[in-house]
């Protein structure tokens, strides 16, 4: 044994000293994940424990082992908090980190940034966002992988699985700088549970869409989505004008959280008002600090008369409530409000874990019956969502737009036994009574013409590097081409004036796929020109292409394909053949293990003529991969553009198109075979 660790330390240059760092001091305030559960065998708590050692020289061992025991039977999984670096992390200027050629130092900020105290969820934990979603599984790794980025070079690709780095491997200047995967299975065992297994022996790591992929930019992601989400609702229902805002309309919803928190933000930017209900005060509280959320109300007549006020003077206001969505529904229900916009973004994935309060209890009393007697608090879940359900179909039948916002809330209705909430009556294979916002409005209104959650981050930590891109991005946006282009053209303007920025400097902006490689290539002039420093290209995997999710993503994939996952495989692929700077692919973002695959890409522009040539193809692949896949399964705005794409692009691009069968062709075709 000694004498093979000997070999294996002399045969690395690349590792993890004999120093035994610090323990570090936990400041308290910020957030820490709850104990996740230790369930493993005596057997599997020795390989975990072999597992989670075989990173630090053996003279550490004897030290180290008790440690991560006692980690992994408290907190259900072995972090080695020793090894995080003291003291705050965050997203430095490009600068400020050591590497040998300018993407391993990039990384670096992308990294740091999603472990900041401010950005992250849990930082200790390495969870940036989503409750479980982590840069990496620990700072083992953590450790390792920087040491790595610093040794990266131009002829090198660093490859790791599940957070773990393998190595560095001989490549080439055009092939990427690092290949990701997370949290992937053979399908027999892709299941929530054998990931927990997995998770804790040390060898999966979930990394939700961006947090393991180290493209996470804080709360503004997701604004931007529901802001577009919103608008285009207002728009199909309501009647709203192509350049109108959402003056004077209202939106009920709840869930003031880590993604929810989006809510009212969006709503005020759309220029509407919105009342979202929160039983948290604590959350309240900081979405009020935070200036997310204007007012804050203490009952459903407070909020309600706040919100008419501002609706005669139609000014934009977001209010949240104290109290139970469900209480709030009731009392609109009860004295004829109307609602024309309404969703919910409690934590629906998971009601049972306490994602989702019962009404009749306060946030406390929730959290108490939660451990005391969690057979009662399943109960009195179900009985709520079942309520919620009835609440939301006497106000539909009044004439209110309401739509899932991908928590799987309708899921959770049916298996609290509600039926009629499917489609059929029986079960979820054509899907439910109400839309989810991909089936009616991000899936036809923006998947299919290839619009998606393009982002940015200026390497430079310069607010200046900010601004200069917003405005050369504005620039390359035509308003007056589609009603989208017009709000993104809006969203950016305004950009910088809705203090967006939480960590690095960083944006998020809507575009399809030529307004995608437009930008990028516009962001690399400047970087050559000296205008800007270096730029950091990325998206949210929740995208065109980059995402097979059958109850989110590709909720509007309608030829029985929605359960197949091979357009983000070969998204993934694709982006890695172009020479995409950083490409990743994991398992469940968004939606848990075995839910969905999904995938993202990092590009760094550099300003040279290298980093042209690979946006030229990279950028258009990456988005019209899932227009091709769209079209071919039906979406009518994605043979559109598949139309557009052949015409323009003649040579370069070819989409195969569907042919369209007349509906009474094939009913005749059928007919006389028996229902099964
Ligand atoms: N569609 C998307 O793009 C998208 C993006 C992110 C998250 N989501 C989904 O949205 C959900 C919320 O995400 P999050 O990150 O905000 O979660 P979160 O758990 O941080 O926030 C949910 C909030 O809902 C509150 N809540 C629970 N039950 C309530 C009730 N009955 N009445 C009022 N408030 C209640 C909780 O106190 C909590 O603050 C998740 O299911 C997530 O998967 C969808």
């Amino acid at each position: 044994m000694h004498e093979v660790n000997g070999l294996n330390e002399r045969a690395m240059t690349i590792r993890l000293d004999a120093v035994l760092p610090e323990h570090p001091e936990f400041v308290s305030g910020i957030r820490r994940a709850p104990d996740r559960g230790w369930t493993l065998s005596r057997k599997e708590t020795e390989l975990a424990l072999r597992n989670a050692l075989r990173y630090v020289p053996e003279e550490l061992h004897e030290m180290l082992a008790p440690e991560f025991l006692e980690e992994l039977r408290t907190r259900g999984r072995i972090y080695a908090y020793r090894y995080r670096p003291a003291g705050r992390i965050w997203g430095k200027p490009i600068d400020a980190y050591e590497g040998k050629c300018l993407a391993g130092k990039a990384f670096q900020v992308m990294i740091d940034n999603n472990l900041d105290f401010e950005v992250a969820l849990y930082p200790y934990e390495l969870v940036t966002y989503g409750e479980t979603g982590q840069v990496c599984q620990n700072w083992l790794q953590y450790r390792l992988i920087k040491k790595y980025l610093e040794q990266l070079t131009e002829d090198t690709t660093l490859v790791l699985e599940s957070g773990h780095p393998l190595g560095l491997f001989k490549s080439h200047p055009e092939a990427p700088r690092v290949i990701l995967t997370n949290g992937l299975f053979v399908g027999l065992f892709d299941s929530q549970a054998e990931w927990h297994r997995a998770m804790q022996l040390g060898v999966s790591n979930y990394g939700q869409m961006t947090a393991g992929g180290w493209m996470y930019i804080g709360p503004q992601g997701i604004v931007h989505g529901t802001y577009n989400t919103l608008l285009n609702a207002a728009r199909q229902r309501l009647g709203v004008g192509p350049k109108e805002n959402l003056a004077g309309i209202l939106f009920v919803s709840s869930g003031l959280g880590g993604m929810s928190g989006a809510q009212p933000k969006a709503i005020e930017i759309a220029g509407g008002v919105g009342i979202v209900a929160e039983v948290d005060a604590s959350r309240i509280e900081t979405r009020h600090s935070q200036g997310w959320v204007s007012r804050v109300a203490e009952s459903c007549e407070e909020a309600f008369a706040l919100a008419d006020e501002a609706l005669a003077k139609r000014v934009p206001l977001s209010i949240a409530y104290h109290g139970n969505i469900v209480d709030l529904l009731q009392y609109a229900a009860d004295h004829g409000v109307t609602i024309p916009l309404l969703s919910d973004q409690t934590s629906c994935h998971a009601p049972y874990d306490g994602g989702y309060c019962p009404v009749g209890l306060t946030f406390e009393e929730r959290t108490d019956m939660l451990h005391r007697d969690p057979q009662e608090f399943r109960r009195r879940v179900d009985e709520t969502l079942r309520r919620h359900y009835e609440l939301i179909k006497v106000l539909t039948g009044r004439g209110t737009y309401f739509f899932d916002y991908g928590n799987s809330f309708m899921r959770a209705v049916f298996d609290a036994g509600v039926k009629e909430i499917c489609r059929n009556g029986e079960n979820t294979y054509e899907g439910f009574v109400w839309p989810s916002y991909v089936e009616d409005i991000m899936g036809p209104v923006l998947f299919d013409y290839g619009y998606g959650p393009f982002r940015w981050v200026c390497l430079s930590g310069n607010p200046e590097d900010l601004r200069r891109t917003d405005r050369a991005a504005m620039e390359c946006i035509d308003p007056d081409r589609r009603a989208q282009d017009y709000d993104n053209w809006v969203w950016i303007r305004d950009a910088e004036k809705n203090r967006l920025v939480v960590g690095t400097q960083a944006r998020i902006l809507y575009q399809d796929a030529e307004g995608r490689t437009k930008i990028a290539l516009k962001f690399n002039e400047m970087v050559r020109n000296g205008e800007i420093g270096p730029v950091m290209l990325g998206r949210d995997h929740h995208d065109v292409s980059g995402t097979d999710s059958p109850y989110r993503e590709t909720s509007n994939i309608k030829d029985g394909s929605n359960i197949c996952a091979d357009m983000a495989v070969q998204c993934f692929a694709g982006n890695a053949a172009r020479g995409m700077t950083l490409c990743a692919l994991h398992n469940g973002g968004g939606v848990g293990i075995g839910k969905a695959i999904n995938g993202g890409f990092g590009m760094l522009l550099d300003g040279s003529e290298r980093a042209d040539r690979i946006l030229r193809s990279a950028m258009m692949w990456d988005v019209l991969g899932g227009v091709a896949r769209r079209a071919w399964a039906r979406c009518e705005h994605a043979e559109e553009v598949g139309r557009e794409v052949n015409a323009k692009y003649e040579g370069s691009y070819h989409i195969t198109l569907p042919y369209h069968v007349a509906e009474e062709l094939v009913a005749r075709a059928v007919e006389g075979i028996e229902e099964r």
